[in-house]
């Protein structure tokens, strides 16, 4: 019996992250025949410069010959060494020349390889692809694949083969003579590239390891500054390299150290993603030092077991995470990058050379010299002048920077002498007089000049000086308020406030690199930061009260417990600890602050009561909010979300109110709350969470009318008996009902609501499903589970053919013929569900239903906790299906050979299972 660990993920299907651990040994082979025609270069020039990369490897194949067997293989083989590749799988042979998605994947691959195999040559569609690809990359990095035939006869293009598909082409595309030459010169100049034979004695599985060989340590080598503009990267990475030594045994911890805007965080980035895929698991721990401030490093050591172990540990305090952790990686050999680490704490907590396996490389970062003595430590130098030169221009010029002339060079070095070779200050430098003509530049240059000896923090405040009143408005506000924070969030609540879209605002800040995207998160450099709350501390230095923003936790305390408020505050950021237990009062805190805008407060305990609150707020989050109600008078029109986490509120107003810009409502856990409000006049509505509102009683009919609401939670709002009719909910896509436990009926619908894609009813006491499928013909996920007194799925239900995820396990339902018409289901769960014969532990497998076939789009099945023997023939027929879940299946004898022939993932326990097509399979004792 096997016991394999889990290690790295693989994408499959999103839920599915798992992978042959470092026990698993393939079966030994004998001696391959194979010939390796001659060895690929090693050298390698960087790709010409910004063509983006999105791909590493793109693979051409005829479908017929090679989709399900040597190109499956080899594709699975890549991804698992995490190398990011690109296949057609099929969808976009349609018309007759190739698919612009092919051509722009071609175009994005750093490499191409080429199975050429027997129907290759007949295929006009390969045939575009592969001159397209000759196009496109640089020889060398094309890699064919001889798949059973010979290299010669592409090379001579004679044979039986060659002809007949030649005269085919040439006849069809007689008016095209040039194209059909485009082709024959494509495929002779692939068959005299480097590459492999396999012939049909060879061993698939051996060619398809050198290549995944073969371009994982190449791909290590290439790195330049193409990729999104890291120069200097390539000096930087071979230092790492040595400090590395990946071939080594021991467990080695490296420092990266230098001061901020040095690189620190970007070098260890493209360390680690050029060396993990040698690793059995990697985890890359961001700001540590900022998230350790704001979730406690036991997050971090969760967030560590969660990302190398694919396990969710429930952690209680430190010494316990640090148990687990050694406990279960010792084993393992680890890449672990812990970012911007600034205390013991954190270093004891996460990172000890015992804890980890053999090989094992921990990297740390940090501007704290003294806090990496303990380890060998990379000293980030600054840039040197010529890597300095390229980022500058590369930020003013954008894409014109290889055009540039004498006198902007000129201009250029005498920005760079204020930089001191701080690639953010280059970058922020040149973004400053990016889109600006060079005779335009001096009056940047003139306030560098002022104060020779500048600190960096004043060189980049010349890039704010620079921007236009509403910019700069907009970036203090991101750095005082809404750093981390969704971009499109930010946009929404600052749009009431200015004539304009911030977006554009935004963008800009975005081009001079003062902000940056992670995703769609609003982020910025802690200089930037920095700089920002610099700028509004110089308003009054010594009066944090008559500052416009305050994010100071003592300064705010401050400011609450001594009423000295003023008409300059506009943004209040109070985030304090956990383990705070002091109280204070709010009474009359915010009475004389009559521009409030943006208000944020959590882990800071308040009581007493208050009479005044701004109109003026647009973004309003206070969790633990000790307030019964708001006061009487508050209105504000520009409110755009209002979140209130375990609140005491327990009405949000009486009556009519127009709050015209409200968009976003969270009462989440606010246990007082005895109704919901008169919506009648909130139009823009469109989330609502009422979530673990567990007191909630009395829903005012406006709920069902708002024609705006996308998604409303009502998740365990256990005391709701009945929701009222829904009339107009045209818009809603998500309904979560579950765990309203004394709901009995669905709401009734009357006008539309054919949006709706996500219906939850988990936990519910419902009897039957009533609503009217039209309703619900858009249904792509239905949660059911432990509706006991759910009996059958209504005729009504029968079609809802775009039904993607479907939960039963818990019901009482017998008769599966429903399934029948489901011909995109993707993931069945019939756990514990007790009357449904596919589960039923007295059922034998004769009588699995035969409807099972006809979900032909399944790709997910849990059949788990069943008692049947055998799996019937009818398995077969579910093409789709990936993964099968066979857990605790006692009785289950299975044989290999029948089961469906995509099946990847396979779950059983018990018996061990060699399967040839098998990509992975979990098994425990
Ligand atoms: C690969 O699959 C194709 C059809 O899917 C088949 O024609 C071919 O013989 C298979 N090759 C091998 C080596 O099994
Ligand atoms: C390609 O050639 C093979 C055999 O030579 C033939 O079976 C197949 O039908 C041809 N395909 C096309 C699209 O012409
Ligand atoms: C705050 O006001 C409440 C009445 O609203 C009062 O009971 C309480 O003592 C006040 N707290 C302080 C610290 O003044
Ligand atoms: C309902 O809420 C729960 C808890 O927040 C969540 O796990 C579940 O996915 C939600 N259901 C839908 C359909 O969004
Ligand atoms: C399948 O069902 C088993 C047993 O009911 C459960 O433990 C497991 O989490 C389920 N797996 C998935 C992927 O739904």
């Amino acid at each position: 019996m096997l016991r394999l660990s889990l290690l790295s993920s693989i994408g499959l299907l999103g839920f599915l992250a798992f992978k042959l651990g470092p026990k698993h040994r393939p079966p030994t082979l004998h001696a391959p025949s194979i010939t390796t025609i001659t060895d690929i270069p090693s050298s390698s020039s960087p790709p010409p410069p910004f063509r983006k990369l999105t791909y590493d490897v793109f693979i051409s194949f005829r479908g017929e010959d090679t989709r399900r067997n040597f190109t499956d293989h080899l594709y699975a083989a890549l991804k698992r060494k995490g190398i990011h590749t690109f296949r057609d799988d099929g969808q976009l042979e349609k018309g007759k020349s190739i698919a612009p998605e092919l051509s722009k994947a071609i175009e994005e691959s750093r490499y191409a390889i080429v199975v050429l195999s027997r129907n290759y040559a007949n295929s006009s569609w390969c045939l575009d692809e592969i001159a397209n690809i000759l196009d496109c990359l640089e020889k060398k990095k094309v890699l064919p694949v001889f798949y059973d035939v010979d290299p010669s006869d592409f090379r001579k293009q004679t044979g039986d083969h060659f002809k007949k598909a030649f005269a085919k082409h040439e006849k069809a595309f007689k008016d095209e003579p040039d194209k059909v030459q485009r082709w024959r010169s494509a495929l002779f100049q692939v068959a005299n590239l480097c590459g492999w034979h396999l012939k049909d004695d060879g061993y698939e599985s051996v060619v398809i390891q050198e290549i995944v060989e073969k371009i994982s340590s190449e791909l290590i080598q290439t790195v330049s500054i193409s990729e999104d503009g890291l120069v200097g990267m390539d000096s930087h990475l071979k230092e790492m390299r040595s400090y590395l030594d990946i071939e080594c045994p021991d467990v080695r911890v490296i420092g990266i150290y230098g001061m901020g805007g040095i690189g620190k965080t970007t070098i260890a980035e493209v360390v680690f993603e050029r060396e993990k895929a040698q690793f059995e698991g990697y985890c890359f721990l961001k700001d540590v030092r900022e998230a350790a401030e704001k979730l406690g490093v036991v997050h971090l050591q969760m967030q560590l077991l969660s990302s190398l172990l694919k396990i969710d540990e429930d952690v209680r305090n430190t010494r316990m995470g640090k148990n687990i952790i050694k406990e279960r990686l010792r084993n393992n050999r680890v890449l672990i990058v812990l970012d911007d680490v600034n205390t013991e704490d954190q270093l004891e907590a996460l990172c000890d050379r015992k804890w980890f396996g053999q090989g094992s490389r921990i990297i740390i970062t940090s501007r704290d010299e003294h806090l990496l003595r303990a380890f060998e430590v990379y000293k980030v130098n600054p840039l040197s002048d010529d890597d300095a030169l390229q980022l500058f221009r590369m930020n003013a010029f954008k894409e014109d920077h290889e055009l540039v002339g004498e006198e902007s060079l000129k201009q250029s070095k005498e920005f760079l002498k204020y930089a001191n070779g701080l690639p953010l200050a280059i970058k922020v430098l040149g973004g400053s007089v990016n889109g600006r003509s060079v005779e335009s530049w001096s009056s940047e240059l003139d306030r560098l000049k002022d104060n020779p000896e500048k600190k960096i923090i004043d060189v980049l405040k010349v890039s704010f000086d620079g921007l236009r009143k509403t910019e700069q408005e907009i970036f203090l506000d991101i750095a005082c308020f809404f750093k981390g924070d969704d971009i499109n969030r930010v946009i929404r609540v600052l749009k009431g406030r200015y004539n304009h879209c911030p977006r554009i605002d935004i963008k800009v800040l975005i081009e001079k690199s003062l902000i940056t995207l992670l995703g769609k998160k609003l982020w910025m450099h802690d200089l930037m930061q920095t700089l920002g709350q610099e700028i509004v501390c110089q308003e009054y230095p010594e009066k944090p009260e008559e500052c416009s923003r305050l994010w100071v936790h003592n300064d705010i305390i401050d400011v609450f417990d001594q009423s000295k408020a003023t008409n300059a505050i506009q943004s209040i950021f109070l985030k304090g600890s956990t383990k705070d237990d002091v109280v204070h009062s709010i009474n009359d805190s915010f009475s004389n602050m009559h521009k409030l805008r943006l208000l944020k407060i959590s882990n800071v305990k308040f009581s007493g009561s208050i009479k005044y609150l701004s109109n003026k707020l647009q973004f309003l989050q206070w969790d633990d909010c000790p307030l019964g109600s708001f006061p009487s008078h508050f209105q504000p029109d520009n409110l755009v979300e209002l979140h209130m986490h375990s609140s005491r509120i327990e009405q949000l107003w009486r009556g009519k109110k127009v709050w015209r810009l409200l968009r976003h409502i969270d009462m989440t856990g606010s246990q007082y709350l005895i109704s919901t409000p008169d919506f009648t006049e909130v139009l823009s509505l469109e989330i609502l969470v009422l979530e673990g509102c567990t007191g909630l009683v009395e829903l005012h009919p406006s709920l069902g009318s708002l024609k705006k609401l996308v998604f409303l939670n009502m998740r365990n709002c256990k005391s709701v008996e009945s929701i009222p009719p829904f009339t107009s909910l045209e818009s809603l896509k998500t309904l979560n009902l579950s765990l309203c436990s004394r709901l009995k009926m669905f709401p009734k619908i009357e006008g539309h609501m054919e949006s709706l894609l996500e219906l939850d009813l988990e936990g519910t006491s419902f009897e039957e499903l009533p609503p009217p499928v039209e309703h619900l013909a858009g249904l792509t996920k239905l949660n059911l589970i432990g509706c006991s007194k759910i009996v059958e799925i209504l005729e009504n239900l029968n079609c809802m053919e775009s039904l993607e995820q479907l939960y039963i396990g818990g019901t009482a339902i017998r008769d599966t013929s429903f399934l029948v018409c489901m011909k995109n289901l993707k993931s069945l769960s019939c756990k514990g569900s007790r009357g449904l014969d596919i589960s039923d532990c007295n059922q034998m497998d004769e009588d699995i239903p035969d409807d099972l076939s006809s979900l032909i789009s399944l790709r997910k099945l849990n059949l788990s906790g069943n008692c049947f023997v055998r799996l019937p023939e009818i398995f077969f027929q579910l093409s789709k299906l990936v993964a099968l879940y066979l857990w605790n299946c006692k009785r289950l004898e299975l044989v290999p050979q029948k089961l469906p022939s995509n099946l990847k993932f396979l779950f059983v326990d018990g018996e061990t299972l060699i399967l040839d097509n098998l990509c992975m399979m979990y098994l425990t004792i």
